[in-house]
């Protein structure tokens, strides 16, 4: 099982002023997380709470269809192309990134088992999107549309380019080259996709683009592309065996939750730095940026009041940005805390050869780059406690699908704990319906035409 080491958040380590007296706060808010833990089990079947990803472990169906197509397709594709954006794209690049072999899209069939290389195209670039359909052979591609709301611009354009150009080169075959993932019944993508004929996914009602990686908007992309999705299944349940705990000493996601939650309230540390050792794991720290911003950035809190709400996440990697954002989080405002994850066994070992004598690198001859990326991660952590900054070390025995999806369901967990800390609506994001209609008037969808006369107006101020 993963584990968290929360001691370098302790005031006994980094002194009164940065650091919580853990045992006393986890014994002040015992009673309060027990009811939030009860509370939110209590609600996970409720329709309209936004909790169904909590059973998505449990739940065989998806895993059902998604494996039957895989291996209708099996050998048909080299290259899977999703489309996609915020929840819709990261959980899915995060999962792959972890999971597949590093490099993936560049080595052989062969080297791939047979499996079809993975592209993410979670943003609208235009230069982007142009080299990378001047390399794909789209014959050979299969393109999965990801939308749950079925109308998200930047998607939905997507997706009209590749259909165009996949008509072009195909003729009506090209359908048998697009998938859709998207609501059950509304959404113009599935209007389309029903005049259209696609085969046809779903994101189930009550799971949210940031929560729906363990549906087959994350589920598909990983059983193409060869991905064990039983043992991410096993993971998550087996995670959420413990995290139905009510005793905050026993549950990790709890005490990372309501850790975070007084970091922020009580000492001002509203900063929160998810800082994997891996590189591997760096599109997780990504989701979890998305998972943790849209989820408690709030203008409003349940009971009305209006108190902005929420840390913001910051994505660093290890050893990475120990050469960029250290200097900051070292001796920079103590706003932060820094959250590491550490991987117990990497798949493999690499040795640096004795090759050199100098006395600046001579030492690394004869040790691993295991070695040294461990012992920058315990330095790290030593120096940020000198420093007196807040640390905390999720610790993820090994990179495979089984650990990954108690990784993920333990953040999303934790998010929603730490939701129900600052009393927010975690499972809704109004701002970015703001901004989505805001996108809409200006490109002229009907409707939106009043929003965009006074938009233009109010871009001349701004
Ligand atoms: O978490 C969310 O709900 C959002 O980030 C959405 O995933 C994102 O806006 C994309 O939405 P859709 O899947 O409807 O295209």
């Amino acid at each position: 099982m993963i584990e968290l080491d929360v001691k370098s958040a302790d005031s006994t380590v980094i002194g009164e002023e940065n650091g919580l007296n853990l045992a006393e706060e986890f014994e002040n808010y015992k009673e309060k997380i027990a009811q939030i833990i009860t509370d939110l089990y209590a609600k996970k079947d409720i329709q309209g709470e936004g909790l169904q990803w909590m059973n998505l472990g449990y739940s065989q169906e998806t895993s059902w269809y998604v494996k039957e197509y895989a291996s209708l397709v099996e050998n048909r594709f080299d290259n899977i192309l999703v489309l996609g954006i915020g929840g819709s794209a990261l959980g899915g690049l995060a999962v792959t990134h972890a999971l597949l072999k590093p490099y993936w899209n560049l080595l052989s069939k062969e080297e791939r088992n047979g499996f079809p290389r993975i592209f993410f195209l979670d943003n609208i670039d235009p230069d982007q999107m142009n080299s990378l359909l001047d390399i794909l052979d789209l014959s050979k591609t299969l393109v999965n549309v990801i939308t749950k709301s079925g109308d998200t611009a930047e998607t939905m354009a997507q997706y009209m380019v590749l259909k165009d150009k996949l008509e072009q080169q195909l003729g009506d075959d090209y359908r048998k080259n697009i998938i859709v993932t998207t609501d059950r019944k509304t959404g113009i993508l599935r209007q389309i996709s029903e005049q259209e004929g696609y085969k046809a996914f779903v994101v189930p009602d009550d799971v949210g683009g940031r929560f729906s990686v363990f549906t087959a908007v994350g589920l598909l992309p990983f059983v193409l592309t060869g991905i064990d999705i039983d043992q991410i299944t096993l993971g998550i349940r087996e995670m959420d065996a413990t995290l139905k705990n009510t005793n905050i000493f026993e549950n990790i996601a709890a005490q990372n939750a309501l850790i975070h939650y007084l970091m922020d309230t009580k000492l001002g540390k509203n900063i929160t730095v998810m800082m994997p050792y891996s590189d591997r794991l760096k599109y997780i720290a990504d989701w979890f940026v998305q998972l943790w911003a849209e989820s408690l950035g709030k203008s409003r809190r349940l009971d009305g009041s209006k108190t902005p709400t929420g840390s913001t996440p910051v994505k660093a990697v290890g050893a990475t940005d120990q050469h960029a954002q250290m200097q900051l989080f070292n001796e920079g405002p103590n706003n932060k805390i820094i959250n590491f994850i550490r991987v117990g066994e990497f798949d493999t070992q690499l040795e640096i050869p004795q090759i050199f004598q100098y006395t600046g690198i001579g030492y690394l001859g004869g040790k691993t780059i295991n070695d040294l990326i461990n012992a920058e991660a315990d330095s790290t952590k030593v120096s940020l406690t000198d420093y007196s900054k807040p640390v905390v070390t999720i610790k993820i025995p090994k990179i495979d699908g089984y650990h990954i999806g108690q990784l993920l369901y333990m953040l999303e967990i934790q998010t929603a704990i730490a939701g129900m800390l600052y009393n927010v609506n975690a499972f809704n994001q109004p701002s970015v319906s703001q901004a989505r209609n805001y996108t809409y008037a200006l490109m002229g969808r009907i409707g939106y035409e009043e929003s965009a006369n006074a938009l233009r107006e109010k871009m001349l101020t701004v």
